[in-house]
């Protein structure tokens, strides 16, 4: 029986509906894949989506019709050449293109019409997205290196001039890279992006971006240079991980496309060939691994503009085109996103200066300088200080197998010119620290105005705010984005110092937190791409990705390539969008299949375990089984959400057969406990669903039980950290997992954060001896748990994107107030409250089109739910 406990409904001041219509309600945010107006689309079927503005209670979309052609004024006009959708009577806000099939290189404009609740149209403004490549075939330029071997340190820089004879009306780049590269044109950058393209599986598929250039050419002689960096593609530091090795290595080559369309309608396309010059210059080694080397006395000014003699540059040649699948890098670019000026700054000598930034972060740091010609300046990054106040790189480069002398592990190297301010930030680099030392061969002077830290990632949109009354909840959300930021670099990574790694089970534990707090579909849709990319046959997967042949065994197994299932069923949680549950729904089945071939009797120890335990180890069959599980489960779900009827039947019969074994084997059904009902142990069967219905009470009063005899700290490793709290909370012990979130002394997360860290941690004992690096993501679960208890704010499975929105938030003692949002695919929602004594008042904002289920908390008088509409809504709760 749904009870309303709604005291006050505020509703949203209501004028005339033809007023409405005129002002305040418009469809909004337009965007194609997810991004606003995108260049160089592949897609044959984009999907469109937008938003409703309209603030009235109870708004929703009646009806939408889309519009899309090649003039945006026909297009303004409601006149669509390519597409006219019609008026369709559906609450849609996310819609696959659908009309005339779309040409490579071409600008689309298009816009929605929607239909409010009460059958009003109001139009969007036009957006447009234009179309890429679309395969392979239609570059006009090659592929073109220079003459030297992977060996060779020196990045090479190659230069072509062309004439502009015409008016330009719009001109684009289209940049395929294997490796690193930055463009300039008569001497400016292209594009603020920084190590373009994104790192894939180089010789399966390869990236190429697309960049208005249109402003950057001028009538008569004009000129475009590209310099080329290793990246991931050239490997040339030697580490544990064997990417030296990897099989698509190669001297870095590229493919440009650049094409002019005049105003007079006609058009020429400047193209990579063997008219190209090459030659080395001022970067003389370059690695993503460790750093980058810069002798400020190679450098040749002019070299990217027209005009400049090139009689001593050379030829270049033809390279085979790298991979068959050369796609647009359609998502969020990584840039130089917080500038960091130095908090504090200790002069050691006359030769040492070490700079604290007071935030640790991955990035680059940019230094001006000038000093006497040939001084070497080494420019060294860590997470740590010895007591000296050095820098202290011993928790990070253990991994590291290289020269340390000629390719020192975090290190920029710079020479300076001796006849100007020298400027240097590396270009194909980037590290993970907080502490920058610099060396001189010389003695030099140097203040805080030397020296700038850019704190660099994918530069993805924030969505997700907390902010309550408990100092140490506001930091742990913070402390959690920034180690989240920190390993988001077109993939997500482990650390971005040690090993910067695409840990699948790192990647999997945060992306809750991730899509809560950030817009990152665009790059987990390029990361389950490199995973499909990587994929053997038989459905096995590495357990880093991409990678260059490392990561098969047994620990590549379920606790940790289970990216394939959960992050496509997350993302479809969170955006509503199903394409890329769609786009790996063969790599799920083939990969369940595998589990499924060597698991006869549905139990598996293909895992690795519950990682970096805080001291209590957990039964690796038990966790590894839930995840396969999990993995059956999630297929079984988009098998009918796809009416795939057979392969529904199929793995849900195969999910209930791995539970049936779990907890034939695991659970004690006398006393409740799974295993040896630690800690893990009991919170993954829970949090995951494997407990019998009967059974849910006891094993929950179990964990409680065990909790309260850690005093509410942590006894968990990975596994445990994701699924505790949210165990605890979802089974009645809301205080309890509150406690333990909020802990502060060891181990807890809070005990990190009273210690000083800015990122979140690799290990809860700070005097651990391995697995110590202090920017890590795979115990993040702390940053999204607080969208989820304090606000509440759950997709809802049946209603996924937040079309209906789960409000199960909890007022915990302790606590006086909390305001949380999410920005979800229908606008924002707001999760606030403030409590006095045992009254709670409570505030929420459900966007336009969407709608909510409040679930009052266990310790609420009023057990009733109640459904919200679209608005605004105070609600008081008393507590008992
Ligand atoms: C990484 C982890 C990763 C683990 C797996 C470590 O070296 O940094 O985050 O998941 O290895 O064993």
């Amino acid at each position: 029986m749904i009870k309303n406990i709604i005291v006050t409904l505020i509703l949203a001041a209501v004028s005339s509906p033809a007023q409405v219509a005129a002002r305040e309600v418009q469809p909004i945010q337009l965007k194609c894949e997810h991004l606003v107006n995108p260049l160089g689309v592949d897609a044959q079927s984009p999907r469109l989506t937008w938003m409703l503005k309209d603030d009235r209670n109870g708004a929703r979309q009646s009806a939408y019709q889309i519009i899309v052609g090649t003039d945006s004024i026909q297009v303004l006009n409601g006149k669509g050449t390519l597409w006219n959708s019609g008026k369709q009577g559906s609450d849609e806000m996310l819609v696959a293109y659908n009309g005339k099939s779309l040409k490579p290189v071409t600008r689309y404009f298009w816009k929605v019409t929607v239909w409010d609740k009460d059958g009003n149209p109001s139009s969007s403004k036009v957006a447009a997205f234009e179309t890429g490549m679309m395969g392979i075939n239609h570059w006009k330029g090659t592929w073109i290196s220079d003459h030297n071997n992977i060996n060779h340190k020196s990045a090479p820089y190659f230069r072509k001039e062309f004439e502009v004879k015409k008016d330009v009306r719009y001109a684009r780049a289209y940049i395929a890279v294997a490796g690193l590269y930055e463009c300039s044109i008569n001497g400016d950058r292209v594009g603020d992006h920084q190590l373009d393209p994104m790192y894939t599986r180089f010789d399966r598929r390869t990236l190429y971006v697309t960049h208005d250039v249109t402003s950057q050419l001028k009538k008569g002689a004009n000129a475009i240079g590209m310099v080329l960096g290793n990246g991931w593609y050239n490997h040339q530091s030697l580490a544990v991980w064997d990417f030296h090795n990897a099989p698509w290595r190669a001297r870095p080559a590229f493919c440009l496309d650049l094409r002019i369309v005049y105003k007079d309608g006609t058009e020429e396309t400047i193209v990579s060939e063997r008219d190209w010059k090459t030659a080395s210059g001022p970067i003389t080694f370059n690695s993503i691994y460790t750093g980058e080397h810069y002798d400020a006395r190679l450098e040749q000014p002019g070299w990217d503009k027209p005009g400049f003699d090139d009689a001593k540059w050379g030829g270049v040649r033809y390279r085979s085109v790298p991979s068959n699948q050369v796609v647009a890098q359609l998502m969020v670019p990584i840039r130089l996103v917080t500038p960091y000026k130095p908090k504090l700054l200790k002069k050691i000598d006359w030769k040492t200066y070490v700079f604290d930034m007071g935030q640790n972060m991955s990035g680059v740091t940019r230094i001006s300088i000038k000093g006497p010609e040939g001084t070497i300046l080494k420019i060294k990054h860590g997470e740590r200080i010895h007591e000296s106040g050095r820098v202290d790189m011993s928790n990070i480069d253990v991994y590291y197998r290289g020269d340390k002398e000629a390719d020192p592990f975090q290190t920029d190297i710079l020479i300076l010119s001796g006849k100007k301010e020298d400027e240097f930030m590396p270009k194909f680099n980037y590290k993970g620290f907080r502490y920058i030392e610099v060396t001189s061969s010389e003695p030099i002077e140097m203040t805080e105005a030397n020296v700038t830290a850019y704190f660099t990632h994918s530069d993805v949109k924030p969505l997700g705010e907390v902010n309550t009354s408990v100092p140490l909840v506001n930091s742990l959300w913070k402390v959690t984005n920034n180690a989240y930021l920190s390993n988001l670099m077109g993939y997500p990574t482990d650390c971005p110092q040690r090993e910067k790694n695409g840990w699948t089970g790192d990647g999997h534990l945060a992306i809750e937190t991730a899509l809560y707090n950030f817009d990152g579909i665009t790059v987990y849709e390029k990361w389950l791409a490199d995973h499909r990319d990587e994929q053997q046959p038989n459905g096995v997967l590495p357990d880093i990705i991409p990678t260059g042949g490392w990561g098969y065994g047994t620990a590549n197994g379920l606790d940790w390539t289970s990216t394939i299932a959960i992050i496509p069923w997350q993302v479809y949680m969170f955006y509503g969008d199903s394409r890329l549950l769609e786009n790996c729904y063969e790599n799920i089945q083939r990969y369940v299949d595998y589990v499924d071939r060597i698991s006869p009797d549905g139990l598996t120890t293909f895992g690795r375990g519950d990682w970096v335990p805080v001291k209590t180890t957990s039964n690796l069959e038990l966790t590894s089984s839930v995840y396969f599980y999990t993995d059956a489960s999630i297929l079984a779900a988009a098998a009918q959400l796809f009416g795939r009827v057979e392969d529904h039947r199929r793995y849900t019969a195969l999910s209930q057969k791995i539970k049936d074994a779990i907890n034939k084997k695991f659970l004690n059904r006398t006393t409740g406990i799974y295993a040896g009902g630690s800690q893990t142990e009991l919170s993954v069967p829970l949090y995951w669903k494997v407990v019998p219905e009967n059974m849910i009470q006891k094993v929950a009063a179990n964990l409680n039980k065990k909790v309260e005899e850690t005093n509410f700290h942590l006894d968990v490793g990975v596994l445990g950290a994701k699924a505790l709290l949210n165990a605890l909370k979802e089974n009645g012990y809301e205080q309890s997992a509150y406690k333990v979130a909020v802990q502060d002394t060891y181990p807890s997360w809070g005990w990190w954060v009273v210690n000083g860290a800015t990122t979140l941690l690799e290990n809860w004992d700070l005097k651990a001896k391995r697995d110590i690096s202090d920017n890590h993501m795979m115990f993040g679960e702390i940053g999204g748990w607080f969208f989820k208890s304090v606000g509440g704010i759950l997709p809802d499975p049946r209603q996924p994107g937040f079309k209906n929105i789960l409000l199960r938030p909890i007022f915990p003692e302790g606590m006086d107030h909390a305001k949380v949002t999410h920005e979800s695919p229908y606008g924002t929602i707001v999760s606030g409250w403030t409590k006095l004594n045992k009254k709670v008042t409570y505030e929420v904002q459900i966007p336009a089109n969407a709608s909510a289920t409040f679930y009052p908390p266990a310790n609420a008088r009023d057990k009733g739910l109640v459904k919200l509409p679209a608005g605004k809504h105070t609600l008081q709760v008393t507590l008992l």
